[in-house]
């Protein structure tokens, strides 16, 4: 049985959206699933004007968060992020760079990766933010499994390196039937190609 992580942090819930969805199609897919929010770093009365951001950090902060080792128990992992200036958001990245000392041991290496991101706009750096993190998992000597166009609904969703959400302008979109579809899709593979590997 494939053994995935699906480790992500959001802000205002679409990223926790993202995530359960990739948890359902991976247990479909007949994965050993941990899902794993990364700790809120940011002090909740900083965001206290957020209602979308204080309703995820209240539904997820008694939920067990990501630590390395959910990671060297995977098999694959599946990251997700939003994007913040077209880059992974800065509790993403303090959770990678704690990382470390498991990295120096080689415990990163060897497993599956892919992600998934989201952003309010269409062209607001959705493919950066998810090139950035596939820098750090080249570092870990990680085994990247993109997407790419290896199913004929990736040309609907559009994007070949990962899953990516549009939330809009007033950053209040559901996920729709293409992304969903992509999440569903990235999942299988990831669950598949870990499997056909035996990585463990
Ligand atoms: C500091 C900050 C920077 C952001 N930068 C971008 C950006 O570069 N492009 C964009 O389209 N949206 C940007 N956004 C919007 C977020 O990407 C969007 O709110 C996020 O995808 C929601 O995900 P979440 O609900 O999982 O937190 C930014 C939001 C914040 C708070």
């Amino acid at each position: 049985m494939t053994k995935l992580a699906v480790i992500y942090y959001s802000a205002t819930g679409h990223g926790t959206a993202m995530a359960k969805r990739v948890v359902a199609a991976a247990e479909s897919a007949g994965a050993d699933v941990r899902l794993r929010h990364i700790a809120e770093t940011r002090d909740p009365e900083s965001f206290a004007q957020n209602p979308a951001w204080t309703a995820n950090y209240d539904a997820t902060k008694d939920k067990p968060a990501a630590t390395g080792d959910d990671i060297v128990w995977a098999d694959a992992v599946i990251f997700g992020t939003p994007t913040r200036f077209g880059s992974p958001a800065s509790q993403f990245r303090t959770f990678i760079d704690s990382l470390g000392g498991l990295w120096a041991q080689g415990k990163l290496a060897d497993k599956v990766y892919a992600a998934f991101t989201s952003s309010q706009t269409a062209h607001g750096g959705q493919e950066t933010t998810l090139l950035a993190l596939y820098i750090t998992l080249m570092h870990f000597g990680g085994i990247l499994v993109p997407p790419g166009y290896t199913d004929p609904i990736k040309f609907s969703d559009g994007n070949p390196y990962g899953v990516s959400h549009i939330t809009g302008p007033e950053n209040k979109n559901e996920i729709d039937e293409a992304t969903t579809a992509a999440l569903d899709h990235l999942a299988h593979r990831v669950v598949t190609i870990a499997g056909r590997l035996s990585v463990s």
